[in-house]
């Protein structure tokens, strides 16, 4: 594997391989020293061109870690405003020495253009790309399911029989496309929950559609994955009103009550809170939203050290 731009072309056995060295970072991130030498000398860049709490925070977090060096580019405040090119951006960037990128940009498929240019060749890791695909987001969320279910159940190392309702607005959502082509590729059963304003064509992505978060909820799903809904990406109406939107497509209160209480609850962040989720779901015992967060830091170690450090990649 020389980039990660998504979840798509992954095997079960890629995928697996991730989880478990991602199992083995958390294990380094449990420890009071949590600094591995693995990437030291080496460079990352964060690349950023859209706005990110969580993924920019996390690979950095991930790269010193490794003790790689890291620069984060954010394109406010930078040469971009004069209209300068990705081309240029990367290839001003990479100058002082880089060793991979990792890449958020509004355009899908901008990862895919930096890593297949000729630009450069070094690896690049996509951390969301428009509405296209987000695997980072995608593994972070299959090793918090896996932890969890194995926590409650003896289960195998894939999610064979796992069933997933993501719900929300999934025709924009980046973080759906990933997870759905992983958790798929994992054995897991996906059901996505959407108006139908908001449904992209589940033929394309080979799962079941649903337009009833009701009605979904009373087939019992292990987990309930709840999408922001993404304001800065809709070009029109495509609900009535918030308050209707919540009360037909939101975790509510009393959606949340009448749950199974093993039901684990998942967001990928950032959350409209009281509208696609309530605070009594996203602070509960079976919210993975703060795990969520934490794992990421794990996964994005895992992908560094695999990208970065191939020669290196056994036991940590
Ligand atoms: N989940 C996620 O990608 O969050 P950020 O936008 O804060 O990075």
């Amino acid at each position: 594997m020389k980039h990660l731009l998504s979840t798509a072309q992954m095997t079960r056995d890629e995928a697996i391989e991730l989880l478990d060295l991602s199992d083995e970072m958390a294990e380094v991130n449990s420890r009071e020293n949590k600094k591995l030498p693995t990437l030291r000398g080496k460079t990352v860049i964060n690349l950023f061109y859209e706005d990110s709490t969580r993924t920019k925070t996390s690979f950095e977090l991930a790269a010193k870690r490794l003790s790689a060096d890291l620069v984060n580019f954010s394109a406010k405040g930078s040469s971009v405003s004069k209209g300068e090119s990705l081309k240029d951006t990367a290839l001003t960037l990479a100058a002082g020495g880089a060793d991979a990128f990792v890449i958020r940009h509004s355009a899908s498929g901008a990862a895919h253009t930096l890593a297949h240019s000729g630009w450069t060749d070094i690896p690049v890791i996509n951390a969301g790309d428009g509405t296209h695909e987000h695997p980072t987001q995608g593994l972070l969320d299959a090793m918090t399911i896996r932890r969890r279910l194995h926590k409650q159940h003896s289960r195998a190392k894939d999610l064979s029989g796992v069933s997933v309702a993501i719900v929300g607005d999934i025709l924009h959502s980046r973080v759906a496309r990933s997870n759905i082509h992983l958790l798929k590729t994992l054995g897991a059963n996906v059901t996505v929950v959407a108006p139908p304003t908001l449904m992209p064509n589940t033929n394309a992505l080979g799962v079941e559609a649903s337009y009833s978060f009701d009605d979904t909820l009373a087939s019992k799903p292990d987990v309930v994955m709840m999408l922001r809904i993404q304001m800065e990406r809709m070009r029109g109406v495509f609900f009535p009103s918030e308050i209707e939107y919540s009360q037909t497509w939101g975790l509510t209160a009393t959606r949340f009550r009448a749950l199974d209480p093993k039901t684990l609850i998942m967001h990928p962040g950032p959350m409209n809170r009281g509208l696609e989720i309530c605070s009594e779901a996203a602070d509960s015992e079976q919210s993975t939203i703060v795990e969520q967060v934490a794992n990421g830091i794990s996964v994005r170690m895992a992908v560094l050290f695999k990208l970065m450090s191939p020669e290196r990649y056994s036991n940590v």
